[in-house]
């Protein structure tokens, strides 16, 4: 589907440390807005006259993703004529919805919430549940004085200017006023003020509310009655208290937000994880993974998948050999399906060589976001491994008949970021089991989710 058309009208070398420097006065990484442009890749940039030519098609909640036009129309025949706009691209809490309805009441307005949704991927559930607590967040405004629209804008994170533009697209959808939160990077920016003379919306700086408890209310930070405990959860408190399924307070957010993130958010006890396996040929994984997959299994709760390396090289990687790609190949592949697993809250042990650092780091990256990840290095020593040597391999390496036997005559990079390391030649297998399920009852993903006692 061809969405537009670019009618080139220039082109010029790319200088994204020049453009980073420009739009946010700094080509800092650690900042957001100098992290979006630099990480954009490519030699030239294109510009010029863009022509529509079909909207995008999206089967997900059409009825909130009305276009300005539309918007502008809905808003006449409701009869609003002073439409205040919110631009957020989080679920909002209490704090937020005071924020708006106190704005809202400010300025006699009627609230248009509008979720930017441009950078969000319709595979992923946290974007349905964002919109789904959105939905439940706008009933609790007065009846009919709050719409809910879906924004397909992309932050831009250059503080002023992207207010700017933020202003400039709630304007093209009908709002008579824009809200600036305090908060928010570039609000007090002057030059804000000055582009913003040059529109026909206005802009409503707000204060960020706090909720204070001897008053029951939220109140701005910038009027404070002296001595009052101002209260606020932040994004990492909250998800800390949802992984560890710990309280959040009614006084924070609505009973049906809260409801919702902890049905996408479930706690660590519920969420799947990957135990991940690493050492040389005969160091005891399978033995381990056999154990582990055996103490879980009679915990109960949750599938558990054994991706044992021999079984995967006899299903999955049935074509594959033993050169560094083919190794990593085989290790994506396990690191995939496992990250399946992990997402859909099962539990899967993997147990290959995996002797790469790069592609193990990878498939962390993977699974992380998605739940639990823990790797174990099951360190025993290649003197105990070749002793063992059940399957005569280490013999016919040693002879050259195996070739690129990892630890023999191919490498083997030690983990420096094991969360485990276990030496088999000094523990039985139940013991190194036990250490690796303290480790996840440590970490909260196995045993009780009722964590007053949990210390993170
Ligand atoms: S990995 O390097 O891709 O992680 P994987 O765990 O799948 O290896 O397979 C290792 C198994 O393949 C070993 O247990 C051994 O039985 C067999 N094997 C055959 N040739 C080799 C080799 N050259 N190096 C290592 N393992 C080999």
């Amino acid at each position: 589907m061809i969405v537009a058309v670019l009618h080139v009208e220039e082109t010029w070398p790319l200088d994204l440390p020049a453009q980073a420097q420009a739009l946010c006065a700094s080509t800092d990484t650690e900042q957001p807005g100098p992290r979006h442009i630099l990480r954009e890749t490519g030699a030239w940039a294109v510009g010029g006259r863009v022509e529509g030519s079909e909207r995008p098609h999206h089967y997900d909640f059409a009825e909130l993703r009305l276009t300005p036009a539309a918007l502008r129309e809905h808003f006449a025949t409701l009869g609003w004529n002073r439409v205040a706009a919110f631009h957020t691209g989080e679920v909002m809490h209490r704090a937020e919805q005071q924020l708006t309805l106190a704005a809202g009441r400010e300025l006699e307005a009627d609230l248009l919430i509008q979720l930017g949704v441009a950078t969000s991927v319709y595979w992923e559930t946290s974007h349905y549940s964002r919109i789904r607590c959105l939905e439940s967040v706008v009933r609790t405004y007065p009846h009919g004085t709050a719409q809910l629209n879906l924004l397909p804008l992309a932050p831009r994170e250059t503080g002023a200017r992207d207010l700017l533009l933020n202003a400039i697209v709630a304007q093209n959808c009908g709002a008579t006023h824009f809200i600036v939160r305090g908060g928010v990077v570039g609000a007090s920016d002057p030059a804000l003020t000055r582009a913003a003379t040059e529109l026909k919306i206005q802009l409503a700086r707000v204060p960020e509310r706090a909720y204070v408890e001897e008053r029951a209310a939220f109140l701005p930070v910038n009027a404070l009655p002296a001595g009052a405990q101002a209260r606020t959860i932040g994004p990492e408190e909250l998800g800390s208290r949802l992984a560890w399924g710990r309280e959040v307070a009614p006084w924070f957010s609505f009973p049906e937000v809260i409801q919702e993130l902890r049905r996408v958010y479930p706690p660590r006890a519920q969420q799947g994880f990957t135990v991940f396996f690493t050492g040389l040929p005969s160091s005891g994984k399978s033995t381990l993974a056999n154990v582990l997959l055996v103490r879980l299994l009679e915990l109960g709760g949750r599938p558990v998948t054994l991706l044992d390396g021999d079984i995967v090289r006899k299903n999955l990687s049935s074509e594959l050999g033993f050169s560094r790609e083919h190794r990593d190949l085989n290790i994506r592949r396990i690191g995939f399906v496992a990250s399946e697993i992990t997402k859909n809250g099962g539990i899967a042990i993997c147990a290959p060589i995996a002797p790469f650092d790069a592609v193990r780091k990878e498939v962390r990256a993977m699974i992380a976001p998605l739940g639990g990840f823990l790797l174990a290095h099951v360190a025993t020593p290649v003197s105990v491994c070749e002793t063992r040597d059940r399957k005569g391999l280490y013999a016919k390496a040693r002879a050259g008949i195996i070739k690129e036997f990892t630890g023999i005559s191919d490498p083997y990079e030690e983990p420096q970021d094991a969360d485990i390391v276990i030496d088999t030649s000094e523990l039985s297998p139940e013991e190194c089991v036990q250490a690796i399920l303290l480790h996840l009852e440590k970490e909260g993903y196995v045993g009780t989710s009722d964590s007053s006692t949990a210390s993170a």
